[in-house]
């Protein structure tokens, strides 16, 4: 069977609906909970997310599809928070365990069969440069959750009517951790080093319990804000998007907006779309990007802030937080962990999965099960 995933309205998808006759359809019935991070579909119920709601066996409706079509609002570069939500929810389609694929450090498969994916990108003023990014957006995350790109377009729709932004004279910086892990997260260990330079409150997404309207609301009084986030399947979080997406209601004006982001795998690279999506944004709700700064083997480096291998990590907070203090606006860094060869963390990388396992029954074979 053949899937679609798609974030229309009822009434966008009614005209549609026929050409689409017998397939599997994941649309937005505005129940959907967001990835917490847990990794639950890895540990303890393998290819299977653990949040139990309409959207939890995602991973396997993905892998039983001959092929997959995604047809999204473009949202500075990538999919909608919806659709980037179901993405999320995914990542049980592939292992916990790590490979070198072109280069680079990916998962292994879960499945043999690699999923046929075309993308329809639906948005106003998609020139040629953005184009380039949602293309090679798609190509990351197929590379990452075993699908092959079968084609990419895109169709230009009016863009909705957006308010002036507002120039209120306000002061302070926000210290915004952006991961659904909270108090446990590596993005927060991040903002906690940048906090002993700069002072401020580290305000958690996760307080906001799903109100992201109230949440922006709130952060919209800050001179700056520096968002810490994981990436998520090469994109931001869907939290983070609906977050983002709640400030298109009321843009910022003339105030800045930093990201500092961390991944699992080795190289901060991986982190290029996720910072050109956080410029786009800026872009449209009117803040001024001061710059990004991406950390690779994010847990590790994050964990072990006081030790040598998080010598490079380390080194790129404290030039960010100058940049920070002093109001300027930096190119961005990518930060590797090159005294922590990629080898050796792939290897322990791998192992730490086998302990977690073992914690709710499971065997490493367990693991490779779906
Ligand atoms: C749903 C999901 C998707 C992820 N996607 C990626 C990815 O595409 N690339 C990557 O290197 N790490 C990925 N990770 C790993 C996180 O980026 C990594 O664990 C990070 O250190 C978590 O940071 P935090 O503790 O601040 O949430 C993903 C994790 C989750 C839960």
């Amino acid at each position: 069977m053949k899937l679609l995933i798609h974030d229309y309205t009822p009434e966008e998808f009614a005209p549609l609906a026929a050409q689409y006759a017998g397939w599997d359809i994941v649309s937005d019935n505005g129940s959907i909970r967001p990835c917490v991070g847990c990794f639950g579909c890895w540990i303890k119920t393998p290819g299977q997310c653990v949040i139990p709601d309409a959207y939890q066996t995602m991973a396997r409706r993905l892998h039983e599809a001959e092929e997959v079509v995604v047809c999204t609002r473009w949202t500075y570069g990538g999919f909608s928070p919806f659709v980037k939500n179901v993405f999320d929810r995914s990542i049980g389609v592939v292992l916990p365990f790590f490979e070198i694929v072109r280069g680079e450090m990916h998962h292994q498969k879960r499945y043999p069969q690699a999923i046929p994916m075309t993308v329809h990108f639906r948005g106003s003023g998609l020139d040629s440069k953005k184009q380039a990014l949602s293309r090679r957006y798609v190509e990351a995350v197929c590379l990452n959750l075993q699908g092959v790109v079968k084609d990419v377009t895109f169709e230009e729709v009016p863009a909705p009517a957006q308010k002036k932004a507002d120039d209120r004279a306000v002061s302070g910086t926000v210290l915004l951790n952006g991961s659904m892990r909270g108090k446990a997260a590596n993005s927060r260990l991040l903002l906690k080093r940048l906090q002993q330079r700069l002072g401020g409150e580290i305000v958690d997404l996760v307080s906001c319990r799903g109100d992201y309207d109230a949440m922006a609301a709130q952060l919209r009084a800050a001179e700056t804000i520096v968002l810490a986030t994981p990436l998520y399947v090469d994109g931001l979080p869907s939290a983070v998007l609906r977050l983002l997406s709640a400030f298109e209601k009321d843009p910022g004006g003339k105030k800045r907006f930093y990201v500092i982001a961390n991944l699992g795998f080795y190289e901060s690279r991986q982190i290029q779309n996720l910072l050109a999506f956080v410029r786009n944004w800026s872009e449209l709700c009117g803040y001024s990007y001061g710059g990004g700064l991406a950390v690779g083997a994010g847990a590790m480096n994050a964990q072990l802030l006081k030790l040598p291998p998080a010598r490079n990590a380390v080194a790129g907070l404290e030039r960010f937080a100058s940049a920070i203090e002093d109001g300027r606006c930096v190119n961005d860094h990518y930060e590797d962990s090159f005294l922590f060869p990629r080898a050796v963390y792939v290897r322990a990388a791998n192992h730490s999965w086998i302990p977690k396992g073992k914690r709710n029954g499971l065997t490493k074979e367990d693991l490779r099960q779906g």
